[in-house]
């Protein structure tokens, strides 16, 4: 099974997950520095990010796991706070610069094409007590920070992704409450959230396009994250509908706006209306975009970058209780089929990941994608013969290889999650994607490949699958 050439393999981090060094030279604190020094067991037994791999210190050894795979590509994010303490061009962090650019220079040195994320979830601290991502001023500093970033990394960085996971983070933060700003709202907030992180990518691209390209010549999109949705009883019309309003929920709420026509799906604004209506919230909870504003939303996008891990079945609930998510689809049950593959969140469905990426070109006008996430995660203690998950990834290659040359979905590039076991978030070090074994009591000690990198290496190298 031979890829188009070309094809690009990389792996994935996020400067939260992996850097350390949270207050090193100068470095500001961000929203995940505050929550997780709060202790009460928001995150899997108080465990923070103020070491987490250590990367910051020990990014040579993050180089030559790097070097071991092979990759193409590296898919890293920036540290908002690390370049731009206050989150303003007023103050810049000079030994923040260094950093990133001794990442971007070493991976250049050795092939290797760098992907640079500019917001993956951790906000400095000082945007955040004044507003965050609900005040409209957020949108500025994020414009602000982009083209800062343009101006310095943008000479050798030609990829970019302006914000990583978008409805990921709205869903989290603004209404199940578990990531920071940490306060459960339900209603408006989320809604409000999802509005101006849009704009914030609008005007960050925008810039792009219009200070930068000509010289630059590179390209500029946003990360989003789906799961893949089947109707529970594939005969039950009211069972297909609620499938349909859980991937408009999922993508469409991002990918429509931007890659086809500058405003929401209008199921999700049928469904929202309905929804306040239903439940007693003021009808306007939404809200809603001005014709100029579509016509700047629209065509901001350079490819796709989707980042996948699961898929659910979904059944239609008459009159369900629950609070109308930005994830959680008022009137829908979601669950995995039984015989799927999981742990904790993640069902592992190689074939959902085929399915996606038709949706995608078939919804998307046939856009170049990018898998800028994918992978599967162990818990912890993980076993550094990891043959299970092997077994999961050689699945997923095979259906992005009958995705490419069956469907026509011009796939150019896949990158795992994630380069090294790191801090998950709210589950700590409880759960590991790496594909290199990280020990969080001591990481400088080594970074240790599992099964799985020694095998992602061999189809690196051979550009797709043996038989
Ligand atoms: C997507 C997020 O971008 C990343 O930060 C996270 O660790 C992975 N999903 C796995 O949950």
């Amino acid at each position: 099974m031979a890829f188009p050439v070309g094809f690009g393999w990389g792996a994935t981090t996020a400067a939260y997950q992996v850097e350390g060094g949270w207050d090193a030279d100068g470095k500001g604190p961000s929203v995940w520095d505050t929550f997780s020094h709060q202790g009460g067991e928001r995150v899997f037994k108080n465990q923070t990010g103020d070491v987490a791999c250590g990367s910051y210190t020990l990014w040579e050894e993050d180089l030559k796991c790097i070097k071991q795979l092979g990759l193409t590509h590296y898919r890293f994010s920036l540290s908002w706070s690390r370049l731009l303490p206050d989150g303003a061009t007023g103050f810049i962090n000079q030994k923040g610069i260094d950093y990133y650019n001794k990442i971007i220079d070493n991976l250049l040195a050795n092939r290797v094409t760098p992907i640079v994320a500019l917001y993956h979830f951790d906000l400095p601290q000082a945007l955040e007590d004044r507003g965050g991502w609900l005040a409209e001023a957020t949108i500025e500093s994020f414009d602000e920070y982009a083209r800062f970033c343009f101006s310095t990394f943008g000479d050798r960085v030609k990829q970019w992704i302006t914000i990583n996971e978008p409805k990921m983070f709205v869903l989290m933060a603004y209404e199940v409450g578990t990531f920071p700003p940490g306060v459960p709202h339900p209603g408006t907030s989320g809604y409000q959230a999802v509005h101006n992180l849009i704009k914030a990518h609008v005007r960050a691209w925008r810039s792009y396009d219009s200070l930068f390209r000509k010289e630059q010549k590179g390209m500029v999109s946003l990360a989003l994250f789906a799961g893949w949705v089947e109707p529970a009883d594939p005969n039950s019309v009211s069972d297909q509908e609620a499938a349909e309003r859980a991937l408009a929920f999922h993508l469409d709420f991002f990918a429509k706006p931007i890659f086809v026509d500058g405003d929401y799906p209008e199921v999700v604004k049928s469904q929202v209306a309905s929804m306040s209506q239903k439940q007693g919230y003021p009808s306007l909870r939404r809200p809603q975009f001005t014709e100029e504003e579509k016509r700047m939303i629209k065509g901001t996008d350079d490819f796709f970058a989707v980042q996948y891990y699961s898929s659910r079945l979904v059944k239609h609930q008459e009159n369900h209780k629950g609070e109308l998510g930005i994830l959680q689809d008022a009137e829908i049950e979601t669950f995995p089929d039984p015989s799927w593959i999981s742990l904790d969140w993640v069902y592992v469905v190689p074939w959902g990941i085929r399915e996606l990426l038709k949706y995608i070109k078939d919804t998307c006008n046939n856009p170049v994608i990018y898998i800028t996430e994918n992978g599967f995660p162990q818990g912890d203690p993980a076993p550094l013969d990891d043959t299970q998950r092997w077994v999961y990834f050689r699945q997923t290659f095979q259906e992005l290889f009958k995705a490419i040359q069956l469907d026509k979905v011009d796939l150019r590039m896949y990158c795992a999650w994630s380069l090294l076991d790191n801090f998950e978030w709210t589950q700590g070090h409880s759960m590991r994607f790496g594909l290199f074994h990280v020990d969080f009591e001591d990481p400088a000690t080594c970074r240790v490949p599992y099964a799985s990198a020694k095998v992602y290496a061999k189809v690196i190298r051979n550009n797709g699958l043996e038989g």
